[in-house]
């Protein structure tokens, strides 16, 4: 038996996130949907990719669009019903894939029966779900937090005299994971989608669940960045008791214990923080997440954002490896629904094709953001049309509509995700008419054949995703990053130049090898490594031997 089969589905398969609002509408109300998916699924099949995950799609007043979740057992009317996604999580399984979907565990909806409950009354039973607390003496809040969103954590509730916490809008109270009536409440609605066939859960804000016992104030950050809008409180701050607090990894194996009653479940948490705080999210023995979400070649290492360098990516990875245990599997991510698209962040195409052969090929499971693929930038959104609160709170660099425009399936009007007639909620880009899958997937040098070919070609090759992680320094300049991947008798070389101009690899130890793949598609030949060139801004996949 290979490697290869040894491994579990999140290992070796290829996450793909969808953004349910942006990906095809099918009920011409500009805002796509459920059956939008089961529609796109031979070309999801097609690209390569193993495993959706879908960002919430649960009934939601849509504050912070479905983030704030008004019953974690059904499906907004937006985007279907339950019906519907029962065929989709059949479609997708009948394909061979799987379906992860988002939890969002941290807060509800302020429009969730038990918030409603909740503060209806002091004596409620359900008042003790959310973190209420009396008014200072002089009025003001509980204590110094900030939300992310802009404006203090806490709102006052003039009807019941107290204050109630939400670290994002007011419209997201948080609940108290230390009920334990929240807790298997909540438990419960992991049970209700495995029951229905879900193969994983991405959780929200994983980390934020438990907050210090005594909801201490948070210091002040000496280093915070000056010019920051006046109600971001939050950033003046450093985050030290609302969140990754040590007893939140005795929730997290019961989370665990949970997904461990259904078999190969897979858990990812959404979370963020120093190496060695967040390789504990995995558990002592492997008994927390399977995939705490690693983000540092998207953020960088939390001194400064991620920049387009070869030394800064290739130390990201370094670092890890270094980190993780024995049984901890490593998982990289380039974009999601909160951050800037790659495109936009790396510079232009000719780097995020090499950010994207970078991804492929390292080991451990990559996410790719929908949209990527074809290249999508940040989309520029009249500052009248920002929807989400971030910007509309925090002002309009904040906001990450820019990030979760609608994908682009072809040239006809509306880049077929929505009907011609239809405003989509969000703009495409400029130049959809050549920037969508149905032109893209025509060009044998697209960006969207990149990441197919790079997708068939990591399935095809034990070695890329089982293989060690070995990176070379001898004869290799100081903007380009390579490295081995190696299994058994086979050996791949990923040599990735970060130069704007071309560079040479000398690799005399290596002898002969084929290059397999090259970020610009355009060659296929058996070379000597002693002298490998690279052309600006490319990387090549070279199989040695
Ligand atoms: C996570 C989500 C983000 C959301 C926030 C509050 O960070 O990724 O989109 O706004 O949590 O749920």
């Amino acid at each position: 038996m290979t490697q290869k089969t040894e491994l579990k589905w999140w290992q070796r398969g290829v996450v793909y996130q969808i953004y349910p609002r942006s990906f095809k509408d099918t009920t011409g109300n500009g805002v796509g949907d459920l059956q939008g998916i089961i529609e796109k699924l031979d070309y999801l099949e097609h690209l390569g990719v193993d495993a959706i995950w879908l960002s919430p799609f649960y009934p939601s007043p849509m504050a912070d669009f479905g983030y704030d979740v008004a019953d974690y057992c059904d499906v907004e009317p937006l985007f279907g019903d339950l019906a519907t996604f029962d065929r989709l999580a059949a479609a997708v399984h009948a394909r061979g894939m799987k379906i992860i979907v988002d939890w969002v565990p941290n807060h509800t909806s302020d429009q969730h029966k038990w918030f409603i409950e909740s503060r209806s009354s002091r004596d409620n039973p359900k008042r003790d779900w959310y973190i209420w607390r009396d008014p200072k003496p002089d009025g003001s809040p509980p204590n110094n937090w900030g939300s992310f969103f802009g404006g203090p954590a806490w709102t006052f509730d003039p009807s019941t005299g107290q204050y109630y916490m939400h670290q994002f809008v007011k419209e997201q109270p948080e609940l108290n994971w230390r009920n334990p009536e929240v807790k298997a409440a909540m438990l419960d609605t992991l049970r209700f989608w495995m029951r229905r066939g879900v193969d994983g859960f991405r959780m929200d804000v994983i980390g934020l669940v438990i907050k210090d016992a005594a909801l201490r104030d948070n210091p002040i950050n000496p280093h915070a960045p000056v010019n920051l809008p006046e109600n971001d409180l939050f950033s003046r701050l450093i985050q030290v008791y609302n969140m990754d607090q040590d007893e939140v990894h005795a929730v997290i194996r019961e989370i665990r214990a949970t997904l461990d009653e259904f078999p190969d479940r897979c858990g990812i948490g959404e979370l963020w923080g120093p190496l060695d705080r967040w390789v504990k999210y995995y558990g002592e023995h492997g008994e927390g997440l399977h995939l705490p979400f690693n983000f540092r070649l998207m953020d960088g290492m939390g001194i400064k954002p991620m920049t387009w360098d070869a030394q800064t990516l290739r130390g990201v990875v370094d670092a890890m490896e270094a980190t993780l245990p024995d049984f901890a599997w490593p998982n990289y991510v380039l974009g999601n629904h909160d951050r800037m698209r790659m495109v936009t962040r790396f510079g232009g195409e000719a780097q995020a094709r090499v950010a994207a052969m970078l991804l492929l090929t390292l080991r451990g499971t990559p996410t790719l953001y929908y949209g990527d693929e074809i290249g999508i930038p940040d989309v520029p959104v009249p500052p009248e049309k920002i929807q989400d609160p971030q910007g509309v709170n925090l002002g309009a660099e904040r906001s990450r509509d820019v990030c979760r425009t609608p994908m682009q399936w072809d040239a006809s009007p509306n880049a077929g995700f929505c009907p011609p007639d239809v405003e989509p909620w969000l703009p495409f880009t400029a130049d959809y008419a050549t920037r969508n899958v149905a032109l893209m997937s025509q060009d044998s040098t697209s960006i969207l054949t990149l990441y197919h070919q790079l997708l068939a070609m990591r399935q095809e090759t034990p070695a890329l995703l089982s293989g060690s992680y070995r990176p070379l320094d001898e004869g290799v300049p100081v903007d380009c990053y390579v490295y081995l991947r190696e299994e058994g008798e086979t050996r791949y070389l990923v040599a990735l130049n970060f130069a704007a101009e071309g560079r040479q690899v000398l690799l005399s130890a290596f002898g002969q090898g084929r290059v397999m793949l090259s970020t610009h598609l355009d060659r296929e030949e058996d070379i000597a490594l002693d002298a490998l060139a690279l052309r600006a801004n490319e990387g090549v996949v070279v199989a040695l031997r």
